[in-house]
């Protein structure tokens, strides 16, 4: 099977990984410049390495799995079976994308998206074939839920061949349907967000709030790392659409989550968020 991912960022690297490590898939790497897609592939490579480093995978199988990945523009998804779509989180990027993909890819070609938050039967309305979500987890090589969503007018061949997919490259589907943050985002986005309103109110420090769910609730990472992590502007933009799609106050974003997004203190990417990773 040939799938195309668009945008080669983490996340696309990350779910570019997954399919190529799967013997019977061959990756489209895309992005809107060959540049940017090989720093894709180059991400995959430095993370086989340390696989490699670990004896967890030999040279060749690395090798084996670097061979399927192919670089390039969205011009390059010309044959492929499957797009997983993974650019900037916009509506209006998303759309647009699209729209130009269904003037390359083959006519049966299944429209998939990674979006986190936004509404998959929106991200579809106006293409000529509905549009189904494939939510992966970052880091995709190593979480193994994909969150399948159902849009309003996905047909049951697709969903069905979507959830076939998933097993197939070892991920664990979990089927939902079509609601703002799907069950995850809506579960852990709000968590985060509670988290940097305990900091804002001096109820504890970053460390104490993130030992506090590390050792109290057995989280891998505490929240205000794994906001660091995901990227505070993402998790900005998930509770904006969880506030605006329900309108339930509830989901308020933080106000100081707000101002760490508006001074670029976005997470592990710019260096800065509720840690300083620039030492
Ligand atoms: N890429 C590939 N592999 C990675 C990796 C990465 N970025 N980070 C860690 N790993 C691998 C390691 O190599 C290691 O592999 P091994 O067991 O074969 O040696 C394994 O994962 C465990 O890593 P570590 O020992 O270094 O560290 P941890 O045990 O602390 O695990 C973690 C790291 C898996 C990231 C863990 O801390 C974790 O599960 N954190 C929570 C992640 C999470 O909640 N993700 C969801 C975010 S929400 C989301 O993505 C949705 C979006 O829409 C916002």
């Amino acid at each position: 099977m040939r799938v195309g991912i668009i945008g080669a960022g983490t996340m696309g690297a990350g779910i570019a990984q997954v399919f190529a490590q799967t013997e019977g898939y061959e990756v489209f790497l895309c992005d809107i410049n060959e540049e940017l897609a090989d720093k894709g592939k180059q991400k995959i490579a430095a993370s086989l390495a340390k696989r490699v480093a670990k004896g967890k995978m030999t040279q060749e199988e690395a090798d084996t799995i670097l061979g399927r990945i192919r670089t390039g523009t969205n011009k390059i998804c010309d044959s492929v079976n499957l797009i997983v779509e993974g650019s900037p989180e916009k509506l209006a990027i998303k759309k647009q994308v699209f729209g130009e993909l269904q003037e390359i890819v083959p006519k049966d070609c299944i429209f998939a998206t990674n979006t986190s938050s936004l509404s998959i039967t929106e991200i579809g309305n106006g293409l000529d074939r509905p549009v189904i979500g494939m939510h992966f987890f970052n880091p995709a090589p190593v979480m193994k839920l994909i969150e399948v969503i159902k849009a309003s007018n996905t047909p049951d061949d697709i969903y069905e061949k979507v959830i076939e997919i998933s097993k197939n490259i070892g991920k664990t589907p979990v089927t939902v349907n079509e609601s703002a943050g799907f069950v995850v985002n809506r579960l852990l986005i709000p968590m985060i967000n509670e988290a940097v309103e305990i900091y804002a109110l001096g109820v504890a420090s970053v460390e104490e709030i993130d030992t506090a769910m590390k050792l109290g609730a057995n989280h891998p990472m505490g929240p205000l790392e794994l906001g660091d992590t995901i990227g505070l502007d993402v998790c900005l933009e998930i509770m904006n659409v969880l506030y605006t799609e329900t309108g339930d106050p509830k989901y308020r974003p933080s106000v100081l989550l707000k101002n760490m997004v508006r001074s670029g203190k976005l997470g592990r990417k710019t260096g800065i968020g509720f840690y300083d990773y620039r030492k």
